[in-house]
């Protein structure tokens, strides 16, 4: 069992996959805190609705990154967390955090990283022609978002995709990788190897490929 801070801005559909699959017993996890830096959110109302803590932390009222994460950091000590999620959080997190919490805070992007880091990146992918996209879940280290990957899940690209219906489509991937991210470092199973993590005792994916647009004529 791992004790979980979840750290949020926004909608929270990632923090409710999370408490869904902790609700029927697939996580191994108890979220002790979770806190967005923005009023209002409905990853609030998410974690009411399931009598989990939760809390604003404006970043607003800090002067510096450096102060905003202190007071996180003393929030997420006092209700005893052992690995940080960044749920949707869109702030850059400073080594106050990242020292205090070395490899224990969990991110997910919406893309195949290093491809397409920062924000907003849907139509940056569908302007740019992609065939397939993606998301990561990675250690934070102290680049933006740089860190260890741990896991990722592929989606194929459309013509007529839009950032809204891709987003939609790489959403329900993260909804589940997330998850197993957190399960495999409940059970114990992740090793840093300098940028590499290995899950311990997990098969590997099998060997097989997507092709988009797929190939017909040359398939035997
Ligand atoms: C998710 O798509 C997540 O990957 C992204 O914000 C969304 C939050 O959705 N995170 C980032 O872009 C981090 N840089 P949610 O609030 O519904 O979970």
């Amino acid at each position: 069992m791992v004790n979980l801070g979840v750290l949020v801005s926004g909608s929270g559909s990632n923090l409710q996959a999370i408490i869904d699959n902790i609700e029927a017993g697939r996580l191994d996890a108890q979220i002790k805190i979770v806190i967005s830096n923005v009023p209002g959110v409905y990853a609030l109302e998410r974690a009411r609705t399931h009598a989990i803590p939760s809390m604003v932390i404006s970043h607003k009222e800090y002067k510096k990154r450096e102060d905003f994460d202190q007071k996180l950091l003393e929030v997420l000590k006092t209700h005893e967390v052992e690995l940080v999620i960044l749920a949707g959080f869109m702030r850059i997190v400073t080594p106050v955090l990242l020292r205090a919490f070395p490899m224990r805070v969990m991110n997910i992007h919406p893309a195949l990283l290093p491809s397409f880091p920062g924000t907003h990146v849907w139509q940056t992918e569908v302007d740019y022609g992609v065939k397939f996209a993606g998301c990561t879940v990675h250690f934070v280290d102290e680049g933006p978002d740089t860190g260890p990957i741990i896991i990722q899940a592929v989606v194929p690209v459309y013509d007529d995709d839009t950032a809204d219906t891709l987003n939609a489509r790489i959403l329900k991937q993260e909804h589940k990788i997330f998850s197993q991210a957190i399960q495999l470092y409940a059970e114990g199973r992740l090793k840093v190897q300098g940028r590499r993590v290995l899950a311990e005792g997990i098969p590997q994916a099998p060997d097989s490929f997507m092709i988009n647009p797929p190939v017909t004529i040359f398939e035997r």
